[in-house]
């Protein structure tokens, strides 16, 4: 067979088995049995040194041609090949938009932290500032500098968990109370701050006790705050967390860093204060701690108790998220049960 009809013959084989592949490795194969360094063209090419002078250049010629020929039959044929590769994949994933979605579960705030976020709305609106602290605290902050010191009967009231005789886990958000005072600056204005949070108490978990809940402690010092203030102050919380209508009134009671201190009840939700078995009867719901600061309270920060003063108040948005929603044990807060919680979704 001369040259040129070999070559032809290759020509031929190598369009026919480019036509036969359907897959890049085939096509690879192909492109290696014809065109690689050990290939048919190749060993054609080494054949050229028999030819005369004359011939050679033609020949040459025609093996470039044969070559080019394949060459560009494989590119076309690649490129088809990643065609349909791409349009069976587009069509594998096509998405149908009509078909109904699936629904995608949304979380919300804790129902306690509703309560505490409405707290901050509230009180953000009438010019408090917030500050959260730590729940692990110094034993100072959590007692001392409240006036009580070591020995006071009153710590018996909070049982402690003690990280170290100093470092414990603060049993109420009241520190923040001593904190914040030490830091103001008084010649600015008065301090007016919440201090949201969670606190824990040594106490064997029940229906009503639970060994973590959360308070929102309150204080406003400055020159010329008087029980009227918190008296109005605790009415707009009553109000905004109750009812419009809702009253507030105040009984003596004792707390070491207030004097003097009470507990501020609000009139019942539930029956408006005609008595009803949520208010046991009484028309009134227990809703709070609070009082005047205590001047040593106030000394122990810094404060000047003979020009300034204030009140402070402590509330339990866990007590409150029971009253609200007739929630019987305190438990279910923190079971996590997504059944009880999703209850009360904000959005209604
Ligand atoms: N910290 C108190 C408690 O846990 C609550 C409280 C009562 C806070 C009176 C106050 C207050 O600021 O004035 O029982």
């Amino acid at each position: 067979m001369s040259l040129q009809e070999q070559l032809a013959e290759i020509k031929a084989q190598a369009l026919a088995a480019i036509e036969a592949s359907d897959a890049e490795k085939s096509l690879n194969d192909v492109r290696v049995k014809f065109l690689g360094k050990k290939g048919e063209i190749t060993s054609v090419l080494r054949g050229m040194k028999d030819l005369s002078a004359a011939e050679r250049p033609q020949a040459g010629k025609l093996a470039n041609e044969v070559r080019d020929a394949i060459q560009s039959q494989l590119d076309e044929k690649k490129a088809a090949l990643a065609t349909t590769v791409l349009n069976a994949k587009l069509a594998h994933e096509t998405v149908d938009v009509t078909l109904p979605g699936s629904p995608v579960m949304q979380g919300q705030p804790h129902v306690i932290q509703q309560i505490i976020d409405q707290l901050i709305d509230l009180f953000v609106g009438m010019g408090y500032e917030v500050a959260t602290g730590s729940e692990v605290e110094e034993e100072v902050y959590n007692f001392e500098k409240l006036n009580l010191p070591k020995d006071h009967p009153a710590r018996d009231m909070q049982d402690t968990f003690y990280i170290t005789p100093s470092i414990l886990m603060r049993t109420q958000t009241s520190p923040m109370q001593a904190r914040m005072m030490e830091q103001h600056d008084f010649s600015k204005g008065p301090l007016k701050m919440i201090s949201p949070g969670k606190v824990y108490r040594r106490d064997t978990d029940d229906a009503t006790h639970s060994h973590q809940f959360h308070q929102v402690e309150g204080i406003v010092i400055g020159e010329h705050i008087t029980m009227a203030d918190l008296k109005g102050t605790l009415k707009a919380v009553a109000q905004n967390l109750f009812g419009d209508s809702l009253d507030v009134r105040l009984r003596p009671s004792y707390f070491p860093f207030t004097e003097p201190s009470v507990e501020a009840d609000i009139t019942c939700f539930n029956c408006h204060g005609d008595g009803c078995n949520i208010c046991k009867g009484t028309g009134w719901i227990e809703a709070l701690g609070a009082g005047m600061v205590h001047p040593n309270v106030l000394k122990m920060s810094g404060v000047d108790p003979e020009v300034y003063g204030g009140f402070a108040f402590g509330l339990g948005p866990d007590r409150f998220a029971m009253l609200k929603y007739g929630v019987e044990d305190i438990r279910n807060f923190y079971l996590n049960d997504v059944r009880f919680l999703t209850q009360f979704n904000q959005k209604g």
